[in-house]
């Protein structure tokens, strides 16, 4: 089954026709919000909204092991997680939708890894590919089938917010390959990979990062909130298009 980890903007899924809601529990606490589970074009999903509901759960102290952890236990396979970036490569304006291929770890302190004690059987996950490929053409080739531009590729900078970032650490984020910042990839990514789910993301542009394009004199949090909002939409029909592609071999599953 698959899951929609939504972002900034998509607190909702306003096409997911739902059938329950159900908080869950786990060994790691209480994940951002109850699950809802239902359908979105005939197809099973688990919604949730990564900051809550309300939208009151900062980057930092989102609790991406319980997240993830309900999820596998409600026999999820796969998670598409969206998310808002700063757009750092020249070519990534306001309002773009990406979907990454690589992905950088700037954030710091959070829980990281389900391999958290002294005396669990530990093992290191291959990372090479944080995004699994399968699932990338899919939203790819949805997007397309959708109609909704969809750029294919890119580096995501997992930085620790809830600020958004200086000049110079875009300027060495850039250096360092980053293409996109955005502040929820990891650990998600990393966390998802210890549990062999098969996740990719959708980005959405939602401003230039710091000192980039109309950015170089700041960044007006409204303007990110309504270009988060206004996105959503074209998201919201590459997710449709995603799960009724789910069973086509011309999606390549
Ligand atoms: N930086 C980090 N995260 C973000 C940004 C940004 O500029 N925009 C949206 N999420």
């Amino acid at each position: 089954m698959l899951a929609i980890i939504g972002g900034r903007g998509l607190t909702e899924l306003k096409n997911l026709k739902i059938t329950h809601r159900q908080v869950m529990r786990t060994p790691y606490g209480e994940p951002s919000g109850a699950f809802l589970f239902g359908t979105l074009n005939q197809k099973e999903v688990i919604f949730l909204a990564r900051h809550g509901y309300g939208y009151t759960i900062p980057p930092h102290l989102v609790n991406y092991r319980a997240n993830l952890w309900a999820l596998h236990n409600q026999g999820v396979t796969e998670v598409i997680s969206v998310a808002t970036v700063g757009g750092i490569r020249a070519d990534l304006k306001p309002g773009d939708i990406i979907v990454p291929d690589q992905i950088m770890d700037y954030t710091h302190g959070r829980d990281a890894t389900f391999f958290e004690t002294r005396d669990t059987v530990y093992r290191n996950i291959d990372f090479t590919y944080p995004y699994n490929e399968g699932l990338r053409q899919r939203i790819l080739r949805s997007a397309e089938l959708a109609q909704q531009p969809c750029l294919a590729g890119g580096v995501y900078g997992a930085t620790q917010g809830p600020r958004l970032e200086s000049l110079a650490e875009i300027n060495r984020y850039q250096r360092d390959g980053a293409d996109m910042v955005g502040m929820t990839g990891m650990p998600e990514a990393a966390l998802a990979k210890e549990l062999e789910l098969r996740y990719a993301a959708i980005a959405v542009v939602t401003n230039y990062a710091a000192g980039r394009g109309d950015s170089v004199s700041g960044i007006n949090m409204e303007t990110v909130k309504a270009t988060a909002i206004g996105s959503m939409e074209r998201v919201r029909l590459v997710l449709e298009s995603v799960v009724t592609c789910q069973d086509e071999v011309i999606c390549g599953n």
